[in-house]
């Protein structure tokens, strides 16, 4: 039978909750989720307003300092991030080692890791300030990073930072600009990115965020803390599904299968065979994220003239989800990455970029949850208990004699 060993002061019982299904490992003000309603909100302001409403600068520093600033604090706060914009050389030039045809996501992470040898004077946890200018370097230098990789994978120029531009429009320059002094903003890029970034920029204890709370218990600091999330977040059964769901839709059109067909083999759970962008540990109804960024893929496809057979595709397979039992049981509805994946390919990113935008999303999350944890008189450092199976005590045996 299962031992489990329990210590005098120990309350007597350990809990079995493979996956933290049900268990909490910290309080939070951050983000309420809701999942049998489908309601999402930071700081109590519910996603749907802040995408209609909001930028995705005023959505980090609500996110981080815990209220919408005030046109003075956001003023401010963009010029501190302005500051902040450009990368030391030698931290570019790091990206010169990596091999041309490498995924960007550890490219990323490994970047970020690489910020604590190279940003020494923020490294500190106890110290406000060194907190803070940490904060702020990770939130203005993601887009760089993001866009090094971008120009890495894709063999393009490397651009530099325009200090005149806000953090996204900076962004899409980074990633898009060729030659960068010619390049034009589209008032939609603009907008649809914004939005698809407010909308990933926090998600409370998901596998990436609880991973950057977890190493950062241990007092490591927020570039190494925040660099775990970023491999965390690589996974296909987490931030990964985005393009996942692009190579299922693309896989399915070249096949010839028709989508009744492939949702057969889904139900029979074929290995490998998963409706990729379906299904969330939380929301056992319609993703709230999902809903606002259909909306938009419908739009932007259709402003850019850009008719995609994926997009058609995508919605048959989600009609015939939502009419079928084995999806309705589960309560499998689609989640944000179903149809994000489609703008990302219309705006010109190569699919192995997808994650990396989620991780530019996201970042404010990690930071905002990495401060909050760190500031928590509550927190311990991260030590799950276990259920041992293995074997009990035995003799070694000489090696001359096994
Ligand atoms: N396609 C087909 N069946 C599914 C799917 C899916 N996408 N998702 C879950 N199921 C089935 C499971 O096979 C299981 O069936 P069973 O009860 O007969 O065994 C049941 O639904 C419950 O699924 P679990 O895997 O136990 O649910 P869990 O909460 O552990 O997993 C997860 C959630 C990982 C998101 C899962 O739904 C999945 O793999 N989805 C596809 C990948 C994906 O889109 N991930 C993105 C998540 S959102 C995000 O990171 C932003």
């Amino acid at each position: 039978g299962l031992e489990i060993k329990t210590l005098l002061k120990d309350t007597g019982k350990v809990t079995f909750d493979p996956g933290f299904a049900n268990t909490a490992n910290t309080t939070s003000a951050i983000t309420f989720i809701d999942g049998d309603e489908g309601i999402l909100r930071y700081r109590g302001y519910s996603i749907e307003e802040l995408t209609e409403k909001s930028t995705f600068t005023e959505v980090a520093y609500l996110l981080m300092y815990g209220e919408l600033p005030t046109a003075e604090q956001l003023t401010a706060f963009e010029d501190r991030l302005r500051v902040h914009t450009i990368l030391k050389e030698d931290m570019r030039r790091f990206f010169d080692a990596f091999p041309y045809d490498a995924h960007p996501m550890p490219m990323i992470s490994a970047a970020i890791n690489a910020m604590s040898t190279f940003y020494q004077d923020s490294l500190s946890v106890d110290d406000d300030e060194a907190i803070d200018l940490s904060s702020i370097r990770m939130l203005a230098k993601m887009p760089a990073l993001a866009a090094l990789a971008h120009r890495k994978v894709t063999g393009m120029p490397v651009v530099y930072p325009d200090n005149k531009l806000g953090l996204v429009e900076n962004f899409l320059r980074l990633n898009f600009g060729f030659p960068a002094e010619e390049y034009e903003l589209d008032p939609l890029m603009v907008k649809a990115m914004d939005q698809l970034l407010i909308l990933h920029a926090d998600h409370e204890q998901n596998c990436s965020t609880s991973t950057v709370r977890l190493v950062g218990s241990s007092q490591a600091n927020i570039y190494q803390s925040i660099a775990a999330g970023v491999n965390a977040l690589s996974g296909p059964l987490h931030g990964g599904a985005n393009s996942a769901v692009l190579d299922m839709l693309d896989d399915l059109l070249e096949s010839g299968q028709t989508p009744e067909q492939f949702m057969e083999r889904v139900k029979n759970k074929e290995k490998g065979v998963r409706l990729m962008g379906f299904g969330h540990r939380v929301y056992k109804n319609y993703d709230p994220r999902a809903a606002i960024i259909k909306k938009t893929a419908h739009e932007i496809l259709d402003k850019m003239g850009k008719a995609d057979a994926r997009l058609d595709l995508a919605r048959r397979l989600e009609e015939i989800a939502l009419a079928d039992d084995y999806f309705v049981e589960r309560k499998l509805y689609p989640n944000v990455d179903f149809y994000t994946g489609l703008i990302y390919k219309a705006m010109g990113f190569p699919t192995n970029m997808f994650t990396v935008l989620f991780a530019v999303g996201r970042l404010p999350g990690w930071i905002a949850q990495w401060r909050e944890m760190i500031n928590d008189p509550a927190t311990k450092i991260g030590r799950p208990r276990q259920i041992y199976t293995g074997a009990s005590l035995r003799s070694y045996v000489p090696i001359a004699e096994r």
